[in-house]
């Protein structure tokens, strides 16, 4: 049994009389890859609000690292290790790719406004952006300006941004949606050599990410876990295969 680095116990979230989240008990262990799925208000984009600390729990109990962290704000969470990818509208689209990740690594170390030239002086930021373009096979687009990068290379380059923290479990919600299917193609070889040594939490609709990242499977449904198991387990379940009867291939698993 690996440790669980993220954890909740009969997690629960209503809105008024709806019950959204139902006793929702999950762990993800070390450097694992977890994926949630489950069809269209299933409650994933509210189960990783809760987790993230964007919306209160109703009831029930999260720990991060055996420690709970159920009542903290979203940024003590981040503290602790707990990150979410950043809206793509938090990049600095006027600058480059490579200034976008000095300034990023930067901002994980302080608060305060800093000249960006200085941080061309920082070797040990310099060496984790490179690494971290060349996870991404970006090394070469670094002096372009983000604008001018592809909707697929922004997206990735805003979830290798929310990993300049150092955390240890990071929850990406649909990290694929919007993108065409040339550009999902390779985006799990991407991710997952990003998240290598981070536990990753992620949701998607897009079952060619899930079955190329995920170690396992966790299906919401109605707020509930249905089932739990590894890709080959989950992808010849019954009940999995009832939920998705009739919506198509298993590449049609509800729409983002
Ligand atoms: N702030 C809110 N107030 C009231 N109801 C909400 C709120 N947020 C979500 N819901 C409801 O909770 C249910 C689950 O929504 P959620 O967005 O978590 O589903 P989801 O699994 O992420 O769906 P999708 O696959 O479409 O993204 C839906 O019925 C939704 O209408
Ligand atoms: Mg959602």
């Amino acid at each position: 049994m690996q440790t669980a680095v993220l954890r909740t116990e009969n997690l629960s979230k209503s809105f008024g009389g709806l019950d959204v989240l139902s006793g929702i008990t999950f762990s993800a262990g070390e450097n694992e890859n977890v994926a949630i799925i489950g069809p269209n208000g299933a409650g994933k984009t509210t189960f990783f609000n809760v987790l993230g600390g964007q919306l209160p729990a109703t009831s029930g109990r999260i720990f991060l690292v055996g420690q709970e962290v159920t009542k903290l704000p979203p940024d003590r969470r981040l503290h602790l290790g707990l990150a979410r990818s950043y809206q793509i509208n938090n990049l600095f689209f006027t600058l480059s790719l490579l200034d976008n990740m000095l300034l990023a690594l930067y901002g994980a170390e302080h608060s305060h406004l800093h000249l960006l030239r200085s941080l061309y002086g920082r070797r040990d930021y310099a060496e984790e952006a490179r690494r971290m373009l060349e996870l991404m096979e970006l090394w070469d687009k670094r002096f372009e300006i983000v604008a001018a990068l592809s909707y697929g290379d922004q997206r990735l380059v805003e979830i290798a941004l929310s990993l300049a923290t150092k955390p240890k479990v990071v929850l990406l919600d649909e990290p694929t949606a919007g993108l065409p299917t040339s550009e999902a193609l390779g985006f799990a070889a991407k991710i997952r050599r990003l998240t290598t040594d981070i536990t990753l939490v992620f949701c998607a609709h897009d079952m060619d990410l899930v079955f190329n990242l995920a170690d396992r499977i966790a299906v919401l449904y109605f707020g509930e876990i249905l089932c739990e198991g590894t890709p080959g387990e989950i992808s010849c379940n019954a009940k999995v295969q009832e939920i998705y009867l009739g919506q198509g291939s298993k590449g049609a698993a509800g729409n983002a």
